[in-house]
């Protein structure tokens, strides 16, 4: 086996079935501590559950997942409980809780697992939304009464609360404009500069895949069909690759990338 010293995250040969149906057959990547890594494929193709089974929502029917060092199928409930508190998520449908105000959406994890007093969750709420670039006011006010683009950067605060070594994103940029969507990805890779953090997110956003990912996987066929940095995924001559990246209108809008990430390989 390859040791890698900043692996974070390895999944080995990953199966996962949903009765009849195959999800992932033989899936396989790894993470690299301190990178944004992107989760790229069609609608479909596994890449919430995969997601879900990093976070130990779901089980595969066979493999391996690696989280910082620790094997998830042989883990006791006591470490499960602690590794949980090593990662923030941002799901892709999952919104706040609207019966809460954005203050109370971010304390939830802090009330749950420490029992740290309440003068200093506030401060650290209140740290937390500073942070994801919110105003302060925005604390007192119920999810109903924030813009699409507020309401995912007070995901990401409440996501941020326990002050995770991992931030896992589905799809964080869709939904949003263009503008709100760049400065979401700002966001992100400022957080992971300032924090140290190690990103994984499942993205079809190019802006985001040409902008910030570092390194990427492509799920299709069940498994992923390439992996690694823009330039290693460009030479794979696989459909999905081809019609995503590849299509008359990647070409013309990212020309300049396409052309820089080509030359590095000659
Ligand atoms: N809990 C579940 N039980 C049964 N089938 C499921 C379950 N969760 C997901 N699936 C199926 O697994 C497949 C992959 O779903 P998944 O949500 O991972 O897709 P995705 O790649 O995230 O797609 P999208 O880009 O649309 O979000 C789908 O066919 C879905 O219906
Ligand atoms: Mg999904």
């Amino acid at each position: 086996m390859i040791k890698r010293e900043n692996t974070v995250i390895e999944v080995k040969d990953i199966v996962t079935r949903f009765g009849e149906r195959t999800i992932h057959d033989k899936l396989s990547l790894h993470i690299e501590k301190n990178e944004i890594y992107g989760i790229l494929g069609e609608s479909g193709s596994g890449k919430s559950v995969l997601m879900k089974e990093m976070i130990m929502l779901l089980q595969p029917n066979a493999g391996e997942i690696t989280i910082l060092g620790e094997s998830l199928a042989e883990i006791s409930f006591k470490e499960a409980q602690k590794l949980r508190e090593e990662w923030g998520v941002l799901f892709q449908f999952g919104a706040l809780y609207s019966s809460m105000t954005i203050a109370e959406n971010i304390e939830v994890q802090l009330k749950e697992y420490t029992n740290i007093s309440k003068e200093m969750r506030d401060k650290l709420v209140h740290s937390k939304i500073a942070l994801v670039g919110l105003d302060a006011h925005v604390s007192t006010l119920y999810p109903s009464e924030l813009s699409g683009g507020m309401i995912k950067r007070a995901a990401l605060a409440r996501a941020l609360a326990m002050e995770p070594k991992l931030l896992f994103l589905d799809e964080p940029t869709s939904g949003l404009d263009p503008v709100g969507a760049r400065n979401f990805d700002s966001l992100i890779v400022e957080l992971r500069d300032i924090l140290g953090i190690t990103v994984v997110m499942i993205t079809h956003d190019l802006d985001s895949i040409f902008g910030i990912v570092d390194r990427m996987a492509v799920l299709a066929d069940k498994h992923v069909v390439a992996e690694g940095p823009l330039k290693n995924v460009l030479q794979s001559q696989h459909p999905f690759v081809e019609a995503f990246f590849k299509n008359d209108y990647t070409k013309e809008k990212y020309m300049d990338k396409l052309e820089e990430n080509r030359e590095e390989n000659v």
